[in-house]
């Protein structure tokens, strides 16, 4: 296979920080601008290039930060622009770069925008917001929000529904309306010119609504799907098209599309012509393994090895030469990957978080850590719905729950499985009060096991999970191989191991990750004379693989 073409994006690190969660500067309990500036020594010595970081503009916060009222402000709690600038030049000081969030599916409800238009049909700005009639007396079509209930809301000033794929605080924005478009395109201007290095573009797959047609019903859902009328539309692509011409080839950008879908979508999205963006977020190991019930990704199913390898090697296989790949498995919208894919019990939590970080840093595509990955930070596993902040659980539970459809206590084993506020606790710091994440009361939170796991004592354990991110991030930057070599799946067969290899050149990487917490046979590593990159076990044995070992050997022909 020919050799890609080279770009600083695929050879990057990528450090997801929720601003929120990350770490308190003035004691109100939130996470702020300040507190990411105090600590990007932290993320110059973890070693990754690029700091992407979740929306920190004007919001209301219906969904912390992902409904902006204002694209051009920085959110009150979170600080000044002033304190943007000094982060921004703090990033860049140290060598790394900037990645922010770009939410422009939806604004809030509460942006300027949006309270014009909602002063009637005459508004000028009426069109920037899907406006339509309803029909007899319910909503213009059958449509399901993201996060439960109908995706319109009724307006009781001039009787007409207004789109809101996620909250009703979220109006979906008409990008129909050229007006509209070049708004974005002049605020994404405006951004980069203040020198930030790349978007993350949030559910950008959805922006080209073709047509409001009704959606095909599950069995047992209450709603329609509005995926056909909105997802990876035709629309979309040019959109994307456009905003490429318009803004993104203007500068030397990294552009990530969290856009869900096939890997089809993600090779005209992604695709090395280059006509769209560098790379996208795929769901379907994740959100895609669910049991695809009525009750979409609330479920008990987990993560076991032949589904989640049969994901990752198929996109891995479709893209490769073909478009760019991401890899992670968490994120802010996703529960803690060692609880979810690994094993958090106390014999286990280290191991496993290594082996699955091993995975991450080793597949073809640029590698995303999400906040205290870089420390094996797990669930937090509420118990009661009083609990969780997420509106998603709220929501959730209104529909399900208070009707009598779902069991509370199913429900809050599947909340505590997967919900999103298993991944927003506080950033475990040291072992002073609230984990030094703040001196005031934290808005989630903190998870009790900051004793064992934070970052003060991990820094100080050369055998820590995050000397072992060190070491990963750092062979990135070492080895072409795990950058570029190509991928090949082995061993498909086997229910324990998940293993592969990627070349290069005469080099030739063989990864060996023994996924369960049993010892297993396994003879794929004996007999290669090479160096060992990495492992997490100081020794092996021949012919098996030890609980959660991961391998990985660099053999030169
Ligand atoms: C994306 C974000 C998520 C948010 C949603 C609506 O999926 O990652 O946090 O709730 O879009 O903006
Ligand atoms: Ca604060």
């Amino acid at each position: 296979m020919e050799e890609m073409k080279r770009a600083w994006w695929k050879e990057c690190v990528v450090y997801q920080i929720y601003p929120r969660s990350f770490a308190d500067s003035n004691g109100d309990g939130l996470g702020d601008l300040n507190g990411i500036t105090a600590h990007l020594d932290y993320l110059k010595e973890l070693g990754v290039d690029v700091i992407w970081v979740s929306p920190f503009y004007a919001s209301p916060n219906y969904d912390n930060g992902y409904d902006i009222s204002d694209y051009r402000a920085i959110m009150k709690e979170f600080g000044t622009m002033e304190d943007f600038d000094r982060m921004l030049a703090g990033i860049h000081a140290r060598g790394m770069k900037l990645v922010i969030d770009l939410v422009v599916n939806h604004s809030s409800s509460e942006h300027p925008w949006f309270i014009e238009s909602r002063k009637g049909k005459d508004s000028p700005y009426r069109d920037y917001y899907i406006w339509r009639d309803g029909k007899e007396d319910g909503p213009p079509n059958n449509w399901g929000s993201c996060f439960s209930g109908s995706a319109w809301e009724k307006d009781e000033e001039s009787g007409q529904y207004y789109l809101h794929l996620f909250t009703p605080q979220q109006p979906d924005l008409n990008w129909a309306n050229p007006a509209v478009r070049q708004a974005v395109y002049d605020m994404m201007t405006w951004w980069c010119e203040k020198g930030i290095d790349g978007f993350r573009m949030d559910v950008i797959g959805m922006i080209g609504k073709e047509n409001f047609n009704d959606g095909p019903v599950a069995p047992g859902a209450l709603y329609g799907d509005f995926a056909p009328s909105c997802q990876h539309t035709a629309t979309t692509h040019r959109y994307l098209r456009e905003m490429r011409e318009k803004v993104l080839d203007h500068y030397d950008l990294l552009t990530v599309g969290e856009t869900s879908g096939t890997t089809d979508n993600a090779l005209v999205y992604a695709g090395e012509d280059g006509k769209e963006l560098n790379m996208v977020f795929g769901f379907e190991h994740n959100d895609g393994l669910n049991d695809g019930t009525e009750l979409g990704k609330w479920s008990d199913h987990g993560a076991p090895l032949r589904e989640v390898r049969s994901v990752l090697n198929r996109w891995q296989m479709a893209l490769q030469g073909k478009a760019w790949n991401t890899v992670y498995l968490g994120n802010h919208d996703q529960p803690r990957q060692v609880s979810r894919y690994g094993n958090d019990s106390e014999l286990f939590r280290a191991l496993s978080a290594k082996m699955l970080a091993t995975l991450i840093h080793t597949l073809r595509g640029t590698p995303y850590v999400y906040q205290g990955e870089e420390l094996g930070m797990t669930n937090i596993y509420f118990t009661d719905i009083s609990q969780y902040q997420d509106v998603e659980n709220h929501n959730a539970w209104r529909q399900w729950v208070e009707t009598g459809r779902v069991d509370a206590q199913d429900m809050l084993r599947y909340f505590a499985r997967i919900s999103r506020d298993n991944a927003r606790t506080p950033m475990q710091w040291n072992t002073e009060k609230n984990a030094g994440f703040t001196t005031g009361t934290p808005w989630l939170p903190v998870n009790r096991n900051y004793l064992l796991i934070n970052a003060e004592d991990e820094r100080k354990d050369p055998n820590s999970v995050f000397h072992y991110y060190r070491k990963l991030i750092a062979l990135r930057h070492t080895h072409d191989v795990i950058v570029y070599g190509t991928f090949s799946p082995l061993l498909e067969d086997s229910d324990t191991v998940y293993a592969y290899e990627r070349k290069l050149g005469n080099q030739t990487l063989t990864v060996a990750l023994n996924w369960t917490e049993k010892k297993v046979p396994c003879t794929l590593m004996d007999g290669l004379e090479g160096q060992e990159l990495i492992s997490n076990y100081p020794t092996h044995q021949p012919g098996f693989l030890q609980p959660y070992e991961a391998r990985v050997i660099l053999t030169e022909s």
